[in-house]
């Protein structure tokens, strides 16, 4: 496996600017973790033991830029939503460091992983897990409400109205089709303006109309609100959107592309 070395060259400023990097080792990377919004540092999770052990991530070292929307692929099994997990403490490391603002998480004590995730991430998932008994107002501003914080009626209004949702925002989600269920949750993940948000496979439910309607929603936040954005996919058309693609293969980054 090939990672490119961190060098002064015109290829590394050009992915320094557009998106993601890959870096040789650790130590190179050391001095660069306070750029990435989101950054793994010789990350490894191992699930089970003995002889049924797995191990999702093999050493996994890759930073994702502010303000940028990056995209992670490769096959079924080779770590993704592992890696995203551990990026957004929903799920803990083996070993290695899982920066968020240049911060580990994997240190932090449980309650202040709880209060980094209502408070700095965002999350979106492939099945929208909105909660069937709220209206979508209520879907959308739930994350404020857990925290305590006040809403801010023009950023509400203006992501509902980026959204095309001002005339659903009294419907349930089993009154809703799926691609705007989907941007429900992504309304909910914007609401509270996170440092990060991440999505696995935000599109894998929806058709292909509603998914580039996701799609472009999401390089708008980038674009519009300076937004960061990891994303896994499976689809190629969905990748295109991003600013940078990482690939993964049994649990490594094996490449890193600026769009
Ligand atoms: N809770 C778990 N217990 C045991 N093994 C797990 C667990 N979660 C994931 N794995 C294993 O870890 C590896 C990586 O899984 P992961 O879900 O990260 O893959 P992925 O790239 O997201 O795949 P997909 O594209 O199918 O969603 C797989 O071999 C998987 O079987
Ligand atoms: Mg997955």
């Amino acid at each position: 496996m090939h990672l490119c070395p961190v060098r002064r060259s015109a290829e590394r400023q050009r992915r320094t600017l557009l998106g993601t990097e890959v870096f040789a080792s650790t130590p190179d990377f050391a001095d660069h973790v306070n750029n990435f919004a989101s950054a793994a540092v010789d990350l490894v999770k191992v699930y089970g033991s003995g002889a049924t052990a797995v191990r999702a991530l093999d050493g996994v070292t890759v930073g994702f830029r502010p303000a940028a929307f990056s995209a992670i692929m490769g096959p079924s099994g080779s770590g993704k939503s592992t890696l995203m997990h551990c990026l957004a403490g929903l799920d803990t490391a083996t070993s290695g460091a899982a920066l968020l603002g240049g911060k580990d998480l994997t240190r932090l004590p449980d309650n202040a992983l709880t209060k980094v995730r209502r408070d700095r991430i965002g999350f979106v998932f492939q099945a929208f897990n909105l909660l069937p008994a709220l209206t979508a107002r209520q879907n959308v501003l739930l994350p404020l409400a857990l925290a305590g914080r006040h809403v801010d009626k023009a950023w509400f209004a203006q992501l509902v109205e980026a959204l095309g949702l001002s005339s659903r925002l009294s419907h349930r989600p089993s009154e809703m089709s799926g691609g705007q269920q989907q941007r429900v949750a992504l309304a909910r993940a914007l609401v509270t303006r996170p440092e990060v948000v991440f999505a696995d496979e935000p599109t894998g439910n929806l058709d292909s109309r509603s998914s580039a309607d996701v799609l472009k929603l999401l390089r708008q936040a980038v674009r519009e609100f300076g937004q960061t954005i990891v994303m896994v996919t499976h689809d190629d058309r969905a990748a295109s959107y991003a600013d940078a693609v990482v690939h993964m293969v049994d649990g490594r980054v094996v490449q890193a592309v600026a769009a």
